[in-house]
């Protein structure tokens, strides 16, 4: 096995610059330098949670790609490690390759990666394999020497968009689910193995239309139903679903039973999840999108400075009813300091918001619209505008998205949401149900920001607060 230590000694040499150049969010995972993409391998491993990541250290733009690697006691505060995984080996080796997306289990106490490796072949068409990696100190990584562990797919084709594998144990196997784009479609791939190295194909667990391509799937089982998660490929406005369900070990195939969608908005993708030794599940998504989402439309000032990419807040889910229910973790909400209280009766004015914020917001649905103005001084405006059971949103300068975004929301008699505001980002959530809605809203890093309210009619209270940042750095 090759060592490369010069991706890392790259990241040692700059990181100091790149962050006294620019700011980051404070509740956002981002990179130290450079570019991110999807989260990896998220995994809760020795007591502290793993977080890998799709990196690229040499450029704030997309590159032959590294694992970068970061550790966390509560998901929200992170300690920068040193790259995982670099791209070393014959069969990682194209600059539009590398180490794509993957995941992580743990068997006994070493901790396992399975990922993508992608290279070229002699006509510069992109191979796309099956590859692992193992440590058992959660630091430093060994590739098998047995890679590529699946070099085909079902069809016994190399395959240029064959990616994404999501492994777990189920009895005395083990399963891996991958994506696969064949004839134009996009599919899952199930194989198996008793060993984690040797594997044969099973089955083809999902039927139906789902874009030409499904990446990063992942699975899971909360009280014995089963989730399945991806980000599909050509089905427009639908960048992440899931699906509940039962999978069938015997035929390998996935009864559907609901199908939502994890997000709304157009910055919420790639997701996966991990459990944690309380037995609690959280999920984490790339804050951002691919060019050809009709939506995107880059990375703002971020790009200009030395940092692009963030992750999404963690999301605690639990299930209930077939439909995942958000949570905000508590790890956030025991800092929350409440900064302004209103209730029904009283009049709000301009006022100023903390960095970063959370708004608690109750209405009453069916009386009357309520549009909530959250103004920036550098001259921009975020809108989310409730009107019956919809709420939308809407940026009015800078880089913002093409069309006005819209989550449908749950008809309850009052609607609670939690907006979640952070330097570059919005993310809305109705609480104790699926819905949410994440939204970059990229402006002047050191813009100040304040909520103005259009119509106060609907509102039953709202809550502001900041966050307690003395308290949680002192905490753990
Ligand atoms: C999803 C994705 C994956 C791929 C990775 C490459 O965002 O396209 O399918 O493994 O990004 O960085």
């Amino acid at each position: 096995m090759k060592a490369n230590k010069d991706a890392e000694r790259y990241v040692r040499k700059n990181t100091a610059m790149a962050q006294a150049l620019s700011d980051s969010p404070r509740l956002h995972f981002t990179p130290p330098l450079g570019w991110l993409n999807d989260p990896n391998g998220l995994v809760f491993y020795r007591g502290r949670y793993h977080l890998f990541y799709q990196f690229y250290p040499y450029e704030t733009s997309w590159g032959q790609m590294h694992w970068g690697h970061a550790v966390s006691d509560d998901l929200l505060r992170w300690e920068h490690l040193p790259i995982a995984l670099t791209p070393t080996e014959v069969y990682e080796a194209s600059p539009k390759g590398g180490c794509f997306s993957g995941t992580a289990i743990v068997e006994g106490d070493r901790l396992y990666l399975f990922y993508t490796a992608v290279s070229e072949d002699s006509e510069g068409s992109l191979q796309q394999v099956q590859c692992g990696a193992w440590s058992d100190d959660g630091y430093e990584f060994h590739k098998f020497a047995e890679n590529p562990l699946i070099s085909c797919d079902n069809l016994g084709q190399a395959n240029q968009h064959f990616r994404d594998p999501k492994v777990w144990q189920h009895e005395d196997h083990y399963y891996l689910l991958v994506g696969v784009s064949q004839q134009e479609q996009g599919k899952l791939l199930l194989y198996r193995s008793k060993d984690l190295l040797n594997w044969a194909f099973f089955s083809e667990p999902l039927s139906g239309d789902y874009g030409w391509m499904l990446e990063c799937p992942d699975f899971f089982t909360i009280e014995e139903r089963d989730i399945l998660t991806f980000s599909p490929v050509g089905l427009p406005g639908q960048y992440t679903l899931y699906l509940v369900g039962k999978l069938d070990y015997q035929t390998g195939k996935f009864a559907v039973s609901y199908e939502g969608r994890l997000d709304a908005g157009v910055d919420f993708y790639a997701p996966q999840t991990l459990l944690n030794d309380q037995g609690e599940r959280y999920m984490i998504a790339w804050q951002n999108g691919w060019e050809w989402m009709a939506e995107w439309r880059g990375f703002g000032s971020t790009k200009e400075n030395r940092w692009v990419g963030s992750m999404s807040l963690p999301r605690k889910i639990s299930l209930a009813e077939d439909r995942l229910i958000n949570h905000l973790p508590e790890t956030l909400t025991n800092q929350l300091q409440v900064y302004q209280t209103y209730s029904s009766s009283d009049a709000i004015e301009e006022v100023a918001l903390p960095d970063p914020c959370i708004i608690q917001l109750r209405v009453t649905s069916g009386v009357a619209s309520c549009e909530l103005q959250i103004h920036r001084d550098d001259g921009a405006t975020d809108v989310l505008a409730i009107t019956g059971n919809t709420l939308s949103y809407q940026g009015l300068a800078g880089i913002q998205r093409r069309r006005p975004l819209a989550l449908e929301l749950v008809q309850q008699p009052t609607i609670r949401l939690q907006l979640v505001i952070d330097l570059f980002s919005m993310e809305v959530f109705q609480e104790g149900t699926d819905r949410a809605l994440s939204v970059n809203c990229f402006g002047d890093e050191r813009s100040r920001k304040t909520l103005t309210i259009a119509d106060t009619t609907a509102i039953e209270s709202l809550r502001i607060s900041g966050i307690d940042f003395e308290k949680m750095m002192g905490e753990g």
